[in-house]
């Protein structure tokens, strides 16, 4: 079947319908894919958007796509807007809580995408759908949001992803209790919370040019967020653990208090590795580009000289080498 010309199938992401909210304007063009596998417009970059009746007019889930060279900005687009609604009283907590989802949904996307993630879309959604449940459960959920959305945006999609490489990486470790998970989750969307404490003006300079005391000022960062959490109600103490922990490392060569192995919180040293991870395959290397997730696994087991709990660093081996393993077979097959 011949596609529309211009339009190349591996160069078009799927993406979450809750990225596109009616009545504001469409931050792509945007597509749906016919059964036949063509993909049509169905809304023009800057139109106000109305997505939500093409889903009424069928029976059936309709599938939305943007070009890969938008994809980056309908995320920047819509992670702004999270951070304007969840500073508004006035909106309601659901539709802030859908906001955050299509966020997850697509930095799920971004993660498949990254050939971080074996599996499907659908199946991500339902690791998001998880994400999204546990911290619904939080009681004190105004406050939480109210804590959350001072967050910078790019730090919400970190926070995201680094919910979900940790989940993965308790899935290869067989850890599955229920109760386990949704603390993992909660330290993992929570862990960076103590940077709003810290000045824009230090977090946005390389590391490199940090003073002695910036550093200092930075590596606060862990006890402050344990801080700001004790106001909220019923945040599990293992919550905290991972808040305060995820920088220590089984060498001791972590901060705030360069504690060993055998002394982090079991969980804090599965959230330290994933967070780590992330960072890793977000952050550009010395030539500018983007590392692949091979290559951020070796930069830690390499350069980093694998500081890690052990079990958890290899379970992400695991979990990057099965994927690149499935994608070569995808390609010869
Ligand atoms: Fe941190």
């Amino acid at each position: 079947m011949s596609k529309p010309s211009g339009i190349d199938e591996k160069k078009m992401i799927k993406v979450s319908k809750e990225l596109f909210t009616d009545g504001l304007p469409l931050p792509a063009e945007v597509y749906t894919r016919l059964p036949s596998g063509q993909f049509i417009l169905v809304g023009r970059k800057a139109d106000t958007g109305n997505l939500s009746n093409l889903h009424l007019m069928q029976e059936k889930q309709v599938d939305l796509f943007v070009r890969e060279e938008e994809y980056n900005g309908v995320v920047t687009f819509n992670v702004n807007l999270i951070e304007k609604t969840l500073k508004n009283d006035s909106v309601n907590p659901v539709l802030k809580m859908n906001l955050l989802k299509g966020v997850a949904e697509s930095t799920i996307s971004e993660l498949t995408k990254k050939d971080v993630y074996v599996g499907s879309f659908d199946r991500c959604k339902q690791i998001v759908g998880f994400v999204q449940e546990t911290v619904v459960q939080i009681k004190d959920f105004d406050k939480f949001l109210d804590i959350f959305s001072k967050l910078p945006g790019d730090l919400v999609s970190h926070s995201l992803a680094t919910s979900v490489v940790s989940l993965m990486i308790c899935e290869q470790m067989d850890i599955t209790m229920k109760s386990t998970l949704e603390k993992v989750v909660m330290g993992a969307y929570l862990h960076d919370i103590g940077l709003k404490e810290i000045p824009l003006e230090i977090l946005n300079k390389p590391r490199l040019q940090w003073t002695e005391a910036e550093v200092h000022y930075y590596e606060s960062h862990p006890l402050r967020g344990v801080e700001i959490l004790r106001d909220i109600k019923e945040i599990p103490s293992d919550v905290l653990g991972i808040v305060l922990e995820h920088h220590e490392n089984a060498l001791g060569m972590g901060f705030p208090r360069r504690i060993r192995d055998i002394k982090i919180n079991p969980l804090a040293r599965i959230v330290a590795v994933a967070d780590c991870f992330v960072d890793l395959i977000y952050e550009n290397n010395k030539e500018g580009a983007r590392r692949t997730p091979e290559e951020a696994v070796a930069y830690i087991e390499n350069i980093m000289g694998q500081p890690y709990n052990k079990p958890a660093f290899l379970a992400l081996k695991k979990i990057i080498h099965l994927t690149h393993v499935q994608k070569k077979l995808k390609g010869t097959g």
